[in-house]
């Protein structure tokens, strides 16, 4: 997407973190917003920031693992703002335990949000971004769609199976006005573990609140940094947008050492 300013985003999980400061910053550079969430009142928070600067925005209570739902958002966001340019499919939740241990209801509760989430919200959007001169599919990945991390199963397939969807709508689609960006942020600091469903197991050994004290250490790129990076990949209609200097080095790491990597994660994981 070349232009932004005018231009009508819709914005799932933006409540919080990374999806709140895209609506900010998406505000500031002249769109209108359609936020989305679960939480009501986080999202009331985001659309007070968005009218501090002016913006124009409307709320949906919005379950992104309920298709039907998803598609009654894309349709009440074109009945509100008379179009739809763009969708930024960001919600997202983390499971944190091993394959062995993980209960099924928390590994479908995962990929529902973020995986099912992602597919209902580029597929119930397409009708309407392909009306438009230039539409755009944002689908939030994480470094996490191409290394692999013990106790992180669920996320890390869910996240694999992001960037093959993103890559393959993106060839689809590349001869028409819609364009696909795939983004794979490192970490960055937001609620993400703070939020997550968390188990100690003999697979597991760290708490959450161990895990959240290392992640705030470890995640040095804010969301307000992450907003601004994946907004600029945006505008150069980026296929692959990867956010945070570690997402760079990760991504140089298992293309020198695609097999090592994988040895060489299980072996830091295990010391921790
Ligand atoms: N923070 C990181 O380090 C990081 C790294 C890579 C990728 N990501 C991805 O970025 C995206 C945003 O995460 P964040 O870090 O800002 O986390 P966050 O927890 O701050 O925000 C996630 C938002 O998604 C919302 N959400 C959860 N379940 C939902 C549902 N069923 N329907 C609608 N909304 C729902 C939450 O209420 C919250 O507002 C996620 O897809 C996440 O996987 C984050």
């Amino acid at each position: 997407m070349k232009e932004l300013n005018n231009k009508v985003a819709a914005i799932t999980g933006a409540a919080s973190g990374i999806g709140q400061m895209l609506a900010v910053n998406l505000a500031a550079k002249g769109c209108e917003l359609a936020i989305s969430d679960v939480d009501m009142k986080g999202l009331q928070e985001t659309a007070e920031m968005v009218e501090k600067q002016n913006g124009k925005v409307s709320i949906h209570a919005l379950d992104v693992a309920q298709r039907d739902q998803v598609e009654s958002y894309a349709a009440a966001v074109v009945k509100k703002h008379g179009r739809v340019d763009m969708v930024i499919n960001n919600a997202g939740v983390a499971v944190a335990q091993s394959i062995d241990d993980v209960g099924y209801e928390d590994f479908e509760w995962l990929f529902n949000i973020n995986f099912w989430g992602v597919v209902y919200g580029a597929k119930a959007f397409l009708p309407y971004l392909k009306q438009q001169s230039e539409g755009h599919i944002v689908n939030i990945s994480s470094v996490n769609g191409f290394i692999t991390w013990p106790n992180n199963g669920p996320y890390c397939a869910a996240k694999f199976a992001v960037k093959g969807f993103s890559e393959t709508l993106w060839q689809e689609l590349r001869k028409t006005n819609v364009r696909v960006s795939c983004v794979h942020p490192g970490g960055i600091k937001t609620n993400i573990v703070r939020n997550a469903r968390f188990y100690s197991s003999p697979g597991n050994k760290l708490t959450q609140d161990q895990s959240v004290k290392i992640f705030d250490k470890m995640a040095n790129t804010s969301a307000d940094q992450a907003a601004s990076i994946i907004i600029s990949g945006i505008l150069k209609n980026k296929r692959r947008i990867l956010v945070g200097p570690d997402a760079y080095v990760l991504d140089v790491l298992t293309r020198l050492f695609p097999v090592g990597f994988v040895r060489f994660a299980a072996a830091v994981a295990g010391r921790k």
